[in-house]
């Protein structure tokens, strides 16, 4: 080998340049990198699973925040990498670290507190939880993580829109953490509505509003609402709102204040409403058969002694009107066969039918005492062979059980004097009408003052609404047109579905499971809406899928919340206790995760509850 000082020069170029080659070339910025908003870090030993640091230069710090959703692209094959793409969105930051140098230098620390400036250069750095790898157009479950080093892009608005998942045709509001997004929900598909949603949170979070804005544009869907107004609050939802805020926040999104179309109010007959004409309002009570007896007597309160006495009553009642001759007239055998008593109450009893059998009884348990007998067929055959029989069979040999019926006609009275059932002028709820596409139907129940007939009332509608819907949902299929949706919200729901209500009434819980469970099919979404969730039982919870969870302050509700509702990041629920009136956390199926939101004004007017 020659050994002359040129020789070497051009050797040591040639070693220079094939390991310049061997290790890919003349050094070029990576055009996977352009663009990009950040890098991914190295992990550390307390990295997690699914969460990964990424790094800003920092004059990027600024275009990434809370809720941005990035997408993540590991290094290409050709630099070593897997070039798998993957989804995620920040969780926690973004944060300021110093260049070069712990936060917490001592020197960092010590020119802070004697008020010297020592700032060094710093990035920033977020915390992304991995949504998803991409693979073709869809996000599946990550198996791997993005390599290090890898290149961060924050996505555009409709790109994020999509990656939430918040198409719909129904909105709750803006997103919060982004730019306009609205936050939808398909109401149109039986994903959300038909799996029922709670509506959450303190007096004064945004609770009604968030309802009256969801009917307005439940009616323009063609979904027909059936709303439990326990205050009277919703009344006047056909009037435009007179509230400032909302006029301004409606100005804002360019939607005119504007009531709810062809509402129409039934109050219980006998009571007053708060609506006004010319509002539509209609009156209505119940008919007592229409009752399962097994509700009926939850509702009531009986103990096993008067529970016992009322079936004797009630079953005394079929054989008196078989006797007769009122029910089963000829040809109607076949419906009592048909007849589900947990479901429904047998056809033509009435009431004041057990009060007067109830009478009888303790007339012959203890003579002298003087019934009041309130139906005129029973005051004519009182004395008739199959009448007295009957009320013999039901005492059988007990004539020592006077204070169990006394307690128990005590009780049917104080039902009977609700006024609620058996008038003269029948006026039964048009279940038919209230689930025609688009009606809003307000059930005002602010004279009730008794939580008793409430229930009642719920009881009978939810029965009711969900015999027609089922006819109604099974005729459109077959006529294979679409069905109308019907969506039933109850406001103050713990006064009707209380644990220990719940305890006592299993079957009226049944009753409400069975139409939540037969809901998701025939198109009947249950909405509930109360301030106080600590009273509904996990059993109500549990049929839930939605919630909008407004602010709740309450850190034992909170954390019962948490067993119920998954997927939602601590980071949220800490927000829960501070949120603004009108901000709420949205979990749905529909949605890839659950949001803050900002929820939307309403276009129309709320009566003040007192
Ligand atoms: N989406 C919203 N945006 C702005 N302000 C709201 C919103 N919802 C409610 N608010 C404000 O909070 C007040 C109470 O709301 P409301 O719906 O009556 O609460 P709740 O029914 O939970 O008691 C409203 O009068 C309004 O001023
Ligand atoms: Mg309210």
């Amino acid at each position: 080998m020659e050994n002359n000082g040129q020789t070497q020069k051009s050797d040591l170029h040639e070693i220079i340049e094939k390991e310049i080659l061997n290790n890919g070339g003349e050094w070029a910025s990576d055009p996977n990198c352009e663009g990009a908003t950040g890098m991914t870090m190295f992990d550390l030993p307390n990295s997690e699973d699914n969460l990964v640091s990424v790094l800003l230069p920092m004059s990027n710090i600024k275009n990434i925040g809370a809720h941005s959703i990035v997408e993540i692209r590991s290094r290409s094959k050709g630099n070593g990498g897997d070039g798998k793409i993957y989804r995620g969105i920040v969780v926690a930051g973004p944060f300021h670290d110093p260049d070069g140098i712990r936060a917490d230098a001592p020197i960092l620390i010590s020119t802070t507190i004697n008020g010297a400036i020592f700032l060094p250069n710093f990035h920033g750095r977020v915390l992304v939880e991995l949504l998803g790898e991409l693979n073709e157009d869809a996000i599946m479950p990550p198996r791997f993580r993005p390599l290090p080093n890898s290149p961060v892009f924050v996505l555009g608005k409709e790109e994020t829109a999509k990656v939430l998942n918040v198409q719909g045709n129904v909105s709750l509001g803006q997103a919060i953490g982004h730019d306009s997004i609205d936050v939808c929900i398909p109401a149109d598909k039986k994903i959300v509505l038909p799996r029922h949603t709670g509506i959450l949170g303190t007096t004064g979070g945004g609770k009604s509003t968030t309802v009256s804005g969801l009917i307005d544009q439940f009616q323009q869907q063609g979904i027909a609402t059936i709303l439990i107004d326990t205050e009277g609050e919703y009344t006047h939802m056909d009037k435009p709102t007179e509230a400032g805020n909302m006029k301004k926040l409606l100005s804002k999104k360019g939607i005119d204040p504007h009531g709810i179309q062809n509402i129409k109010v039934y109050h219980p007959l006998g009571r007053e409403t708060r609506a006004e004409a010319p509002t539509a309002i209609s009156e209505f009570n119940l008919k007592f058969s229409n009752l399962s007896p097994y509700a009926a007597a939850d509702i009531l309160g009986l103990t096993e002694a008067q529970f016992i006495r009322f079936f004797k009553a009630y079953d005394a009642a079929k054989v008196i009107l078989k006797d007769l001759g009122i029910y089963p007239k000829k040809g109607q055998e076949k419906e009592i066969f048909e007849m589900d008593e947990f479901e429904t109450g047998y056809p033509h009893i009435t009431l004041s039918l057990l009060i007067d059998i109830g009478g009888l009884v303790l007339e012959k348990i203890s003579p002298g005492t003087e019934p009041i007998i309130l139906n005129q067929f029973m005051k004519e055959n009182k004395a008739n062979d199959k009448v007295a029989n009957r009320i013999k069979i039901v005492i059988g040999g007990n004539t020592d059980n006077e204070s169990s019926w006394k307690a128990l006609l005590g009780k049917l009275w104080q039902l009977y004097r609700t006024q609620m059932f058996d008038k003269a002028t029948e006026k039964e709820i048009p279940f038919n009408d209230l689930i025609q596409a688009g009606t809003v139907s307000i059930f005002d129940l602010s004279d009730s003052d008794s939580t008793l007939i409430n229930n009642i009332v719920i009881a009978n509608l939810l029965r009711g609404i969900q015999q027609v819907q089922e006819v109604a949902y099974d005729k459109a299929v077959k006529e294979e047109k679409s069905p109308t949706p019907v969506v039933i919200i109850i406001e103050e729901a713990h006064e009707f579905l209380s644990k220990e209500r719940i305890n006592k009434m299993s079957n009226l819980f049944e009753q409400v499971a069975r139409i939540a469970r037969r809901g998701r099919k025939r198109w009947i979404g249950l909405m509930f809406v109360t301030q106080l969730p600590q009273h509904l039982p996990d059993e109500v919870l549990g049929l839930i899928n939605s919630f909008v969870l407004h602010k709740i302050n309450d850190a034992t509700v909170v954390s019962r919340l948490k067993r119920s509702i998954g997927g939602v990041e601590e980071s949220l629920w800490n927000k829960l206790p501070n949120l603004a009136q009108g901000q709420a956390i949205v979990s749905t199926p529909s949605l890839t995760r659950p949001l803050l939101v900002a929820m939307n004004p309403t276009p129309c007017k709320l009566l003040m509850v007192d």
